[in-house]
Order: C-alpha cells, then structure tokens, then sequence
C-alpha cells in the first residue's frame, strides 16, 4: 500500500538529540532511540518520564525544541501519509463518547487508502472483518465505542492498526487495567504482528511482563537511562536510577534481573 521504499537497514524509529518542553516543564532531554524492523520495544519509565511526549512526538504530535525524529527514514508526516505507522494514545486521552462503532474506528483504518469519496470496496470490508476477528471482537462490532471495557477498547485500537497493514504500532499503556488473561492474549497478538515483520513501540508499566513481550527495552527518564535487551536493561542498578530503590518482593523485583554476585543465591541457580 505504501509508496516508500522499506529496507531492514533502515531503523523503523531514528530519534536523535530530541527535547521537547512544555512551557518551563522539560519533557524529553536529548533522546537519542532507535528501533530496528521486526522488533517489540518496551517503554518503561515512571509516571511523567516522557513517555506520551515521546509517542506524541514520533507521531508529530508536536514540535520539539531540538534534534530529529525520522520513522523508516522519512519524516513522520510522510510516514503517517503511507500508512506505516498506528498510534494507540493512553485511554485517558481518547473521547469515548465519540459516537462511532466498534467496525467504523476499525475501518478509519482503511482509510488513507480510500479514494476521494471516501467508500469502502470489498477488499477494505474484508480487511477490517479480518482485523476484528483477529482481535475477537467479531461479535461487538456495532456497540458504541464507549459501550465496551477497557481491555476491549485497547483490541479496538490494535484491530485498527492491522486493518491500516501499519508496519509500526505506537502504543501506549496499551495493558493498563487490562486482566491478565487479556494481557495474555494481547502479548500473543503482539507477537504474531511482530512475526509477520512489524515493529511495536510500547509503553507498560508491567515490568514483570516485558522480558516475555519484548525483544528491547528503553528506560526512559526524561532522558534514555538504557537500551537494550530487557536483562541488560532491567537491572537492579538501572531499575534504581528510575524508580528509586526497587523493594524486594515487588513486581519490579521479580523482573530485575539478579545483580551479579558470586554470593547471590541467584548465581548457583541457573539465574543469568
Ligand atoms: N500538555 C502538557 N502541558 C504541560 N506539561 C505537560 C503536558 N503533558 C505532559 N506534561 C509534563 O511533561 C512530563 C512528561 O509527561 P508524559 O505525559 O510524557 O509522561 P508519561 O511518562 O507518559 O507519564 P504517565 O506514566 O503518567 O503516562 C510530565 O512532567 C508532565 O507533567
Ligand atoms: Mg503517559
């Protein structure tokens, strides 16, 4: 569907010396981040590290006050024209009460590849009833968005991007309030996505479900702490620069991986 050149040299994301201020707030301060295709990246950081300003960015949401954001090695409004790139923005920033169904948010979709009047051929109808079937929502296509619950919501979105055949999806917190068997279900999706070549950015404040999920993770405190595969990233050392001390016990705990040490119970039990 897309006009522009795709390569697996080209990153998917090529963000460079990025900073981004809200009056006298400073969001995000010289974020240097790149995703490579094919690739799930997990977001991690506390509440206002400049996670959102980071998605708002990618998808040129806003203007930064220096350096450059490029998705597969264009500017993100020509990306955003070819239909490469899908945003799930935190659910408190969508209006539910929009009156649109289920089917129609999945068809906006398709959207970009519709001609000026705007209707739907078979081959669009046969991608969205594709879309909400890979997201089991067959059954709820005519409810009002607002009508459906949380996790419901969020396949929505994902239902949206596979209909557009975007090759980056941009979510964020896209797992929050979202039961663990849903969580399940959504990481299997993820997965699969990623298999057929696609590339996720995704934010989560699971940290226990990251190693699972994802192939990289960035910890991001308006600055980028790390980046990396999730056990160099999700160290105690790192978890601490980000979150304070990490208490044992704690999710976060659980998804650090052990601080080397000799001594460590960890370092006789197979624990890396
Ligand atoms: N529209 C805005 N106007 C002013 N300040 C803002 C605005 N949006 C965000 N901020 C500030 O920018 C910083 C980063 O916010 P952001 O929403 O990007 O964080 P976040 O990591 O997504 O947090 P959360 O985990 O709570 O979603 C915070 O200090 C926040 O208060
Ligand atoms: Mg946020």
């Amino acid at each position: 569907m897309t006009a522009l050149p795709m390569s697996e040299h080209v990153p998917v994301i090529d963000v460079r010396n990025l900073s981004v201020h809200y009056g006298e707030v400073l969001a995000l301060d010289d974020v240097t981040l790149s995703l490579a295709p094919g690739r799930i990246c997990g977001l991690i950081g506390v509440n206002g590290s400049g996670k959102s300003t980071l998605f708002t960015s990618l998808m040129g949401l806003l203007v930064p006050q220096a350096g450059s954001v490029e998705l597969f090695g264009t500017s993100t409004a020509s990306a955003r024209r070819g239909g490469l790139v899908a945003y799930m923005p935190q659910a408190e920033s969508v209006d539910w009460t929009f009156p649109v169904s289920v089917s129609d948010v999945v068809a906006m979709g398709v959207y970009g590849q519709l001609g000026p009047a705007r209707r739907l051929k078979a081959a669009h109808r046969a991608a969205v009833d594709e879309a909400l079937e890979r997201v089991g929502l067959t059954g709820l296509r005519k409810r009002q968005i607002g009508q459906l619950s949380g996790g419901q919501r969020k396949r929505v979105f994902i239902a949206r991007s596979i209909a557009q055949d975007a090759r980056l999806l941009l979510l964020d917190e896209p797992f929050a309030g979202v039961d663990r068997t849903s969580e399940r279900t959504m990481t299997a999706l993820l997965k699969d996505l990623r298999d057929e070549g696609r590339s996720v950015l995704v934010s989560t404040h699971d940290l226990a479900g990251v190693p699972e999920l994802c192939d990289e993770a960035i910890l991001l405190h308006r600055r980028v702490l790390a980046q990396g595969e999730p056990s160099q990233v999700l160290t105690h050392g790192n978890l601490a620069l980000a979150f304070g001390p990490v208490p044992p016990g704690t999710p976060a705990a659980a998804a650090a991986a052990p601080p080397f040490s000799p001594l460590s119970p960890a370092a006789s039990d197979g624990g890396s």
